[in-house]
């Protein structure tokens, strides 16, 4: 059988490069294409030699992607909405999102593309309004009524996002700047993996074609990153104990979009469920697996 030719927007970012790793570990059975606005980037290098073909493209313009669509089996499509986000522009900043990522759908649909899989969120409208959620929710809705054939697979929080969380010592422990109270639970995942739930859908377009997906790893709390922060690096870490009251005085004072993205959480809004997500993926990790096996965050962190 010939390779199945895949096609990955975003190739050089986070969720992107680790689908076309996943995808290149799988030997002969797929050919891989990256899309990147700058194929001579340090990272659009690194994918090249890794075994990705580059294609030059811009989700702004349909015509710089569109041929190279022709004679996909897959296409992975996840466009970028803090590329577009200045701060105080979150609808404007969904609609550039909602419009890149629907444009290559239906770019996709025109070249016959046989298995979309979309990296979406889920929208908690009308309780909630979270732009960069919704904009995702409303392409996933775009493509199941108009019977694209797709996965959508539903992410959850980035565990490295807390590559960019603050800390300080006190009282011989390090304290993890947070603003949501210890029992808030960040459903979460190692998106170095997310690959492994495209591969799984690629591999199988009988089973995962009109179907979702999830990329789950863990429901941790705020207290429980301290926890296993401690436990990992044998020294002790905890939180600033926050109220729900002192995070909903925040929503004036800290960037609106991620205000938001928080207080679903600390709503409980984002459901996911780890042990069904690891039938897909059994090596999908827990927060405590993705310390012990990235450096980064533990020398973020101080061990
Ligand atoms: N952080 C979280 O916890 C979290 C959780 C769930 C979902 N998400 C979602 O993840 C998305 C970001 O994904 P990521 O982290 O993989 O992104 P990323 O690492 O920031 O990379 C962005 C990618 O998008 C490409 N790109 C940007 N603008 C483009 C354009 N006009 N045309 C073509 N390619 C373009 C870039 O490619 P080049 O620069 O090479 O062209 C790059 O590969 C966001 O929409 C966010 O909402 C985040």
């Amino acid at each position: 059988m010939s390779a199945l030719k895949i096609v990955i927007f975003g190739v050089t970012g986070n969720q992107g490069a680790s689908v076309a790793r996943a995808l290149l570990a799988d030997g002969a059975r797929f050919s891989v294409y990256g899309i990147t606005r700058n194929p001579d980037s340090n990272s659009s290098k690194k994918m090249a030699s890794a075994g990705v073909n580059l294609i030059t493209g811009d989700l702004d313009n349909p015509a710089t992607y569109e041929s190279a669509l022709m004679g996909a089996h897959g296409v992975f499509i996840n466009a970028n909405f803090w590329a577009h986000y200045k701060g105080n522009n979150s609808d404007e900043a969904a609609e550039a999102e909602q419009r890149q990522s629907t444009e290559a759908v239906k770019a996709a649909v025109r070249a016959k593309v046989r298995h979309v899989v979309y990296s979406t969120l889920e929208s908690y409208l009308p309780d909630q309004p979270l732009p960069h959620f919704d904009a995702k929710a409303k392409v996933t809705e775009y493509m199941k009524k108009n019977d694209v054939p797709a996965t959508q697979l539903y992410t959850s929080y980035f565990f490295s996002n807390l590559l960019m969380a603050q800390t300080s010592e006190k009282d011989g422990k390090t304290i993890i700047s947070f603003p949501l109270p210890d029992d808030t639970v960040l459903p979460g995942f190692n998106v170095e993996q997310i690959g492994l739930w495209v591969r799984a859908a690629f591999r199988d377009p009988d089973t995962w074609i009109g179907k979702d997906m999830y990329a789950s790893g863990d429901n941790i709390t705020v207290a429980g990153i301290a926890k296993v922060l401690s436990e990992v690096s044998g020294k002790p870490f905890d939180t600033e104990h926050h109220t729900r009251e002192e995070f909903l005085a925040l929503k004036d004072k800290m960037d609106h979009e991620l205000w938001l993205n928080y207080f679903a959480f600390l709503n409980g809004k984002m459901k996911r469920d780890p042990a069904e997500s690891r039938k897909i993926v059994p090596e999908a990790q827990d927060f405590k697996a993705y310390v012990q096996s990235t450096p980064a965050i533990r020398e973020h962190f101080g061990f």
